[in-house]
């Protein structure tokens, strides 16, 4: 595997760390290697040094033993080697090649390359071309060669287009590996899981029984030191067409004819491209922007967003999204999709919450008793994760009387935790050939094509009233009354 910004902090707090993971679990090949590649003139001693003081503040910390398993380690760290180079320059890959010739020689590689692109994303299309006029990406007498791309992947509709074929012109799709990490999350994973591995769920998942779905991305972090990257970002571009699209298609795919990487692929892009796109005069009735002003949190009083790092005092910058999804297909005509994030929000909260519709009631219309609450399924994606189903029933007494109650399954319980960065799998099923969960180029595409009349809309309209909501709260007003014109109401981000 070369990982390009290999002294960057993703390599470090992620692409190593997950490794690591993978040897310990026994899931990393004995002849694997690693090749660093970065602008940096490093030894090699010097860079692993590195990572091996990172991991074991990763394993520290952790929910691990404590102590770095010196035999997985070296299973990462065996025969590893440095490149110095430039992204930009035919040499520095002509090096490269020569490095990974010797490495195949030493460790018995097979000339099979991972490729990780742990770097900038305007350099994304540039590295590939480059790989390609090396001729390194070509698969010849059975060995494999793969590209890693990181996000962001695009900043709108235009440019995830331009990328794409840049990359594509050199490679082939099934060499491109396309990352979410949201897709690496096992609660995510097993949205599919619970709906077609189980009978008695799929018969009520559809416009018959379903009033409407809740996709909530509730963060309390503000920006950080993010604030440079974050001013050209937005809350909408940084999470929506790819976290967040990820979870509505997992909620509304159809069934595939099987788990291949394909036939996944090909239902979760058939929902994207049924969500309605919504005409430029439209988009105030079906998106909001916030940013969150100062406020407290956990007893500290934290600044507004126009107030941190490398942000400017009068940004326009969204730091919470909200929209209204119309998914224009047989299953889920007439059901909205409501979906929201931001920063600095009351909790840390990733949640997809599936309201029923309600019984006829004429059966209690006549009796003293309040109205049942609605029917909730809840897939609790993170930090709790788990599913709960809440329902109504009868309170133990004489009189007729309605209580709510929530049947609650937590993933701790059943199966514990395991100490996971969320990208082991990820890599996993890139060394394995599986691009599952991984972005297609057309899911991409259509995921941009969604939000672009948004990014759009709101380019060109001042908000007039930033900063908008409270930090610590649950976001704007305006994002409640998306949901009270249609009668409807968010839970709370509790
Ligand atoms: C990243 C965004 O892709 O996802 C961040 O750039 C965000 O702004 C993060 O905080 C959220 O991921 P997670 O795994 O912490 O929920």
């Amino acid at each position: 595997m070369v990982i390009f910004g290999a002294a960057g902090d993703l390599t470090k707090r992620l692409v190593v760390p997950a490794l690591y993971n993978l040897a310990k679990a026994k899931l990393l090949p004995k002849e694997f290697a690693l090749v660093g590649f970065d602008l940096a003139p490093l030894e090699v001693n010097v860079w692993k040094q590195n990572l091996t003081d990172m991991l074991s503040v990763f394993v520290k910390h952790g929910t691990d033993t404590g102590t770095v398993d010196a035999d997985a380690w070296k299973t990462v760290t065996d025969g590893m080697t440095y490149v110095q180079g430039d992204l930009t320059d035919a040499a520095s890959f002509q090096k490269l090649k020569g490095k990974l010739q010797e490495v195949d020689n030493a460790e018995h590689t097979g000339g099979n390359y991972i490729f990780y692109l742990a770097i900038a994303d305007r350099f994304f299309g540039t590295v590939v071309e480059q790989l390609g006029h090396a001729e390194l990406m070509k698969q010849e007498n059975g060995q494999w060669r793969r590209v890693v791309v990181e996000k962001p992947f695009g900043h709108d509709l235009a440019s995830a287009k331009a990328l794409n074929k840049q990359i594509l012109d050199v490679i082939d799709e099934s060499q491109t590996y396309r990352i979410d990490h949201f897709l690496g999350k096992e609660t995510v994973q097993n949205i599919m899981m619970f709906r077609f591995a189980n009978g008695m769920f799929e018969p009520i998942w559809n416009r018959d029984r379903i009033d409407h779905v809740q996709i909530t991305v509730a963060e309390t972090v503000g920006v950080e030191k993010r604030g440079r990257f974050y001013e050209k970002t937005g809350a909408l571009r940084d999470m929506v067409p790819n976290h967040v699209f990820q979870l509505v298609a997992m909620t509304a795919m159809e069934a595939p004819n099987s788990f291949s990487a394909n036939a996944v692929r090909s239902e979760k892009a058939k929902v994207i491209e049924a969500i309605r796109i919504v005409k430029p005069g439209d988009v105030p009735c079906h998106a909001v922007r916030g940013q969150y002003a100062q406020g407290n949190m956990d007893g500290k009083t934290v600044p507004e967003y126009r107030d941190e790092p490398d942000v400017a005092g009068d940004s326009e910058v969204e730091t919470y999204a909200a929209l209204k999804l119309s998914i224009d297909n047989w299953r889920w005509s007439g059901v909205p999709f409501y979906i929201r994030t931001g920063k600095r929000l009351r909790k840390r909260k990733t949640a997809i919450s599936i309201r029923f519709k309600e019984t006829p009631g004429v059966l209690l219309r006549d009796m003293m008793v309040r109205k049942p609450a609605p029917n909730w399924l809840l897939l609790r994606i993170q930090p709790e994760e788990g599913i709960a189903l809440e329902f109504g029933a009868k309170v133990p007494g004489p009189t007729m009387q309605l209580g709510d109650v929530r049947m609650d399954f937590k993933y701790e319980d059943y199966f514990g935790t395991a100490p996971a960065t969320g990208y082991e799998t990820l890599i996993y099923d890139v060394m394995i050939g599986d691009a599952t969960l991984f972005q297609r180029a057309d899911n991409i595409e259509s995921g941009w094509a969604v939000v672009q009349p948004v990014l759009d809309y709101w380019s060109s309209n001042k908000a007039h009233d930033f900063p908008n909501y409270r930090s610590g709260s649950d976001g704007p007003t305006t994002a409640e009354e998306l949901l009270e014109r249609d009668g409807r109401l968010w839970r709370p981000i509790d």
